[in-house]
């Protein structure tokens, strides 16, 4: 697809990842509106891209129908949807809250496919659009103390398939993207140590470039799935 002229919704979009591929997109070209439950930190990141922001958290269904609502008032119309806002709580089975498990899957799971669901709406009415599924290395493996995380990244995978089968005859691709580990905010929310300055191993942009790629590829064709390494990442 050409980016230019395009529009997209990115949510999560106020902090790492989901910054980088706003900022991506928008040097495309494309016209984009980012999501995010931190109002100050969502503001200040719209302003600096050039995005249009919506408060909003894809756990709650009414702001996932609000998201809509204000996108399409804004754009006309949408192509594409990247499903980004994610978090992890890594913490061994027989110490895991109920309530952190089902934080966990809220965002990355139930707040995915409620975004998904309402873009699918539209994509279908309009016989066309892209879901771009920011998974995760977790994706594929398990570890210990990632049941919440992994689990959700699993579903998110799971569901990616689903979507990828049921919306592919009515020309919506649907890609997942799964990182290793990047430095973002990401370590830090889930009390987890990551030193912030390391050029060996993934940034934010690293991921934005491999999102911008999948999608600027023809709309004849997509890449299913797209891993992303840190060549040789050193502690
Ligand atoms: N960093 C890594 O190493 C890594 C590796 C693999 C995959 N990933 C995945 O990449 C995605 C982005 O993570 P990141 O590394 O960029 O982390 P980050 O810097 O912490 O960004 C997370 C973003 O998601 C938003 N968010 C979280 N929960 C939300 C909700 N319920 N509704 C709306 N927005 C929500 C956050 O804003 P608010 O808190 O203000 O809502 C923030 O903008 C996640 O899905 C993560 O699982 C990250």
């Amino acid at each position: 697809m050409n980016l230019n002229g395009a529009t997209a919704l990115v949510t999560g979009g106020s902090s790492g990842i989901g910054l980088a591929i706003a900022n991506a997109l928008i040097a495309g070209g494309a016209r984009v509106a980012i999501t995010g439950r931190n109002t100050a930190r969502l503001t200040a990141a719209a302003t600096a891209i050039g995005a249009h922001p919506v408060h909003a958290d894809v756990a709650k269904e009414a702001d996932v129908l609000r998201t809509y609502t204000e996108v399409l008032q804004q754009f006309d119309h949408l192509d594409i949807l990247v499903n980004n806002a994610g978090f992890g709580v890594i913490t061994p089975l027989i110490e895991l809250e109920l309530s952190d498990f089902e934080r966990v899957f809220g965002t990355n799971v139930t707040g995915a496919m409620l975004m998904a669901r309402e873009a699918a709406r539209h994509f279908i009415e309009r016989r066309s659009g892209n879901i771009i599924n920011i998974g995760s290395t977790a994706s594929h493996r398990g570890s210990a103390r990632g049941t919440a995380y992994y689990g959700s990244k699993f579903a998110l995978r799971g569901m990616t398939e689903c979507w990828r089968a049921e919306l592919r005859p009515y020309n919506v691709r649907v890609v997942l993207v799964n990182p290793s580990e990047v430095l973002t905010d990401f370590y830090a929310t889930a009390g987890l140590p990551q030193a912030q300055e390391n050029p060996t191993k993934l940034h934010a942009d690293d991921i934005a470039h491999a999102v911008r790629a999948a999608l600027e590829m023809d709309d004849r064709g997509f890449t299913t799935e797209l891993t992303v390494f840190a060549t040789n990442p050193q502690d």
